[in-house]
């Protein structure tokens, strides 16, 4: 088989293409990636030194479709990661989530269709769902109404709906899976779990919004590829499925985890401005994934923390180059510490 995966050299993406050469390393890989601040080039040569000449990465932009067309064309499936991630980023500059999300997704879409209705599984977030209330013990299903509250989920969402969309209208043979929060090797410096790590590492101290009483669940990445692999083998065309950690965290247990494992001093939590629009809860029900994929989270939060923290201990040359701008975003956040 040979897949296409769009934003392969990003976070999941590139967990997602070494998890699948593991399994399946008679199959070929390309990589479409607009190599966006998001991509460490050292992911790039880690993949190239792993999968050798399984692996075809082309630079270029999901948006485009004449070099689009011709990537799948080529394969048997697409995999669609791509996508501008990061909500903080989407509160300062929405235009770009807008276009990467939304038009990309539709181009991909459009060449899907015209190569002959090629399979396709589009990856997107909980987030969509909107959020659930602080004291309820509600979770999101396959059946909860879309709410985004930020210009990323938004963006998501409409992407959601395209692909549905290009289902019911045209027959395109699609999957979609919702995920929660990933965290796992080869995750860029500037999201919480690794800022906290590395930051703890060096004896600075950590940024935690608000009261830091915020929800999210946890899955380690190589759980989310897995049951991308099982969407892809055993998914049932025009459904959704979604996957979550079974690992429920206050942003301040998440930040507590990560100083304990490490032993750093408690005092370098600081709490800092709230972000616009911060949701309260996000939780999962995998139940469907479970009783229809054989899905379920393989680690403990704990587990998968030490996991992590012991990769980027290994692994200090994937990060420290890319620190600077994580530092400069740090010390933004720590400007506003209340
Ligand atoms: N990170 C999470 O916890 C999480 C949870 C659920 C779902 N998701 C979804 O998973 C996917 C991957 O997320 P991630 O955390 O790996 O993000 P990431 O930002 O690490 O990677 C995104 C990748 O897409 C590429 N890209 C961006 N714009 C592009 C464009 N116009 N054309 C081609 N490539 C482009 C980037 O260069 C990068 O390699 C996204 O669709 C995201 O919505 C993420």
């Amino acid at each position: 088989m040979h897949l296409l995966v769009t934003g392969g050299l990003g976070f999941i993406g590139s967990n997602f293409v070494r998890y699948w050469h593991k399994h399946h390393g008679e199959d070929s890989i390309t990589i479409l990636d607009k190599k966006t601040y998001a991509v460490n080039p050292k992911t790039e040569e880690l993949l190239r030194g792993e999968l050798g000449d399984r692996l075809h990465i082309v630079e270029g932009d999901i948006c485009d479709m004449e070099k689009v067309w011709p990537l799948v064309d080529a394969c048997d499936i697409v995999v669609h990661f791509a996508a501008e991630s990061h909500v903080d980023r989407s509160v300062m500059n929405p235009s770009v989530f807008l276009t990467t999300n939304v038009m990309g997704t539709f181009t991909l879409l459009e060449a899907a269709v015209r190569a002959g209705k090629k399979r396709f599984h589009h990856v997107s977030t909980d987030e969509v769902f909107g959020t659930l209330p602080l004291d309820s013990k509600e979770k999101f299903t396959e059946k909860s109404p879309y709410d985004p509250r930020s210009p990323y989920s938004a963006s998501k969402a409409a992407s959601d709906h395209l692909v549905r969309a290009y289902h019911e209208t045209y027959g395109l043979p699609v999957t979609i899976s919702n995920c929660t929060n990933n965290y796992g090797p080869l995750m860029f410096p500037e999201k919480v779990m690794p800022l906290y790590i590395t930051r703890l590492f060096d004896g600075k101290p950590i940024p935690v919004y608000g009261k830091g009483l915020a929800v999210r669940d946890y899955i380690w990445v190589d759980d989310h590829a897995r049951g991308i692999e099982l969407c892809i083998q055993k998914g049932v065309i025009g459904q959704t499925y979604l996957f979550g950690g079974d690992a429920e965290r206050t942003t301040n247990e998440v930040a507590q985890t990560i100083a304990r494992q490490l032993g750093a001093d408690p005092s370098l939590i600081r709490h800092t401005v709230d972000r616009p629009g911060h949701d309260p809860r996000y939780a999962i029900d995998f139940s469907k994934a479970t009783a229809e994929l054989g899905w379920s989270p393989s680690r403990s939060f704990d587990e998968g923390i030490a996991q992590m923290i012991a990769w980027y201990k290994a692994n200090e040359a994937w990060w420290r180059p890319l620190m600077h701008d994580a530092e400069q975003l740090a010390e933004k956040y720590l400007q506003g510490a209340i």
